[in-house]
């Protein structure tokens, strides 16, 4: 018997009606930008701002979906993530199958185990080593400010990401000697793009650096098989605890989470912090303002320390890609999408559209502290993602943002020595050089 509802008109949303056929940006216009090396960014750009917020573009043998506009974001993100689905991840060479590139019923056990970790009281855990880690980094600014010495800050706060996420992973503060092995990991990310397509041959290609770092994820599983680290417990005994009972954690997968969580734990948030800082460098006033906003530790202040984050996010995501695949025919924005279809989500664009955001480009941290200054639609700011595969380290990385920049801002103004020219748009967007400074 036909119900209500399946005599009511298919919803504009539902996979059952057609949709109109998707605008694709010119063929010749695509022809142009690969005849002239041009970056990603400034094609997709060109798509936006001659299509809109859900149009196609040709990269390769079909189109690709182009999504920025708000409410597409969210439909395919957080209202049907059934349809549109992570392919293989392009960092699983290195990740294997850690909770960041598996899918399905797999992937739903391994995010439920670790979520209760990042979240509430799970989280509270972690509070005391962030600010261990912070406190470790004011110190070695301080030498560096008494001294004079210049260093560089990227290296700097990919250091501090590193000990926070590592003292979370392990109870242990992170020694020279993992710090040194570990920087391997950033040699594979920056290879990923060049290496070969199978996991297998990509595997071969970066052998030696895998086993570095195989070698380091080993020696910290054997040290928390004997028991927790100085500052208590960490992750992986909740993972080692996690194999006592479900025999999928094998030594295979805790390993693949232990280096997820490195990975997506460090580089992100390190990236942020240098743009932040970079940000500030062009936008002095900023960080006066964050200082005004009250005296230290009073809530005025963390809000308006955590607006220059959000800030920094808004204008450089880190991962400024997701990628998706749709798995059905669907309708997304009145427009029709074919099974099959790769679709890009692009929180980089959808951050700077200006019927969003009035001055996209202008650095200006108050859009988060003064009511009525930014968009409402939670699918026009999106730095962690969202939907059911949001980050899982959100509450992590503002925190140590926060707390770090607290530490910091108050006692030193930076001088850079050199400013990266340009950004490198790749698994993140990150400045693309280095960035020497001194301290005042
Ligand atoms: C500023 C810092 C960070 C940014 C901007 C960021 C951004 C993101 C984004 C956008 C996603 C979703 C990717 C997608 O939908 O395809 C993601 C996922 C993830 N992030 Fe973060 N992240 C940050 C820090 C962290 C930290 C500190 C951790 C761990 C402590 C972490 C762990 C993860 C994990 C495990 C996932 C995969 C979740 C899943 O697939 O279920 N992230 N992150």
């Amino acid at each position: 018997m036909a119900t209500e509802a399946s005599l009511a008109p298919a919803s504009p949303t539902s996979p059952a009606s057609p949709g109109r056929p998707i605008p694709e940006l010119d063929p010749a216009v695509v022809a142009r930008w690969q005849a002239g090396g041009g970056e990603l960014v400034e094609l997709l750009t060109q798509v936006r701002e001659q299509l809109g917020g859900v149009a196609a573009v040709r990269l390769g043998a079909k189109p690709t979906v182009l999504v920025t506009d708000p409410q597409a974001v969210q439909h395919v993100l957080a209202q049907h993530p059934d349809r549109y689905v992570k392919r293989s991840h392009r960092a699983r060479v290195l990740i294997g199958d850690g909770v960041l590139s598996a899918t399905g019923d797999a992937w739903k056990r391994q995010r439920r185990l670790l979520q209760a970790q990042f979240t509430g009281t799970g989280m509270r855990r972690w509070e005391e080593r962030i600010t261990a880690a912070a406190r470790t980094t004011a110190e070695r600014w301080a030498d560096y400010a008494h001294t004079g010495q210049q260093f560089d800050l990227g290296e700097e706060m990919r250091r501090f990401a590193l000990d926070s996420i590592w003292r979370a992973l392990t109870g242990h503060p992170l020694d020279d000697a993992t710090e040194r092995e570990l920087a391997t990991v950033g040699t594979v990310v920056s290879a990923l793009p060049t290496l070969p397509a199978g996991v297998i041959d990509a595997r071969e290609a970066v052998a030696a650096e895998l086993a570095r770092i195989d070698a380091v994820a080993e020696r910290a599983t054997a040290a928390a098989r004997q028991g927790a680290g100085p500052d208590g417990a960490g992750l992986l005994h909740v993972l080692l605890d996690a194999a006592t009972e479900r025999p999928e954690y094998t030594d295979r997968l805790i390993r693949d989470e232990l280096v997820t969580l490195l990975l997506a734990g460090h580089e992100t948030t390190a990236t942020t912090l240098t743009w932040l800082y970079l940000l500030l460098d062009s936008h002095p006033a900023a960080r006066e303002q964050a200082l005004a906003a009250g005296p230290a530790d009073s809530p005025q202040r963390r809000e308006a320390v955590q607006a220059l984050v959000h800030e920094t996010l808004r204008l450089y995501p880190s991962a400024w890609l997701l990628p998706r695949y749709a798995t059905a025919d669907d309708t997304l924005a009145g427009y029709a999408i074919a099974a099959d279809t790769d679709v890009l989500v692009c929180p980089y664009l959808t951050h700077r559209d200006p019927e969003l955001w009035p001055e996209p480009e202008h650095f200006d941290p108050r859009r988060f502290t003064t009511p009525g200054n930014r968009p409402t639609s939670t699918g026009s700011y999106l730095p962690f993602g969202l939907g059911p595969r949001a980050c899982l380290g959100l509450q992590f990385a503002l925190r140590e943002s926060t707390v770090l920049l607290e530490h910091l801002l108050p006692a030193h103004t930076v001088t850079f020595h050199a400013i990266p020219a340009k950004a490198a748009y790749s698994i993140t967007v990150r400045p693309d050089g280095p960035t020497p400074v001194t301290l005042g």
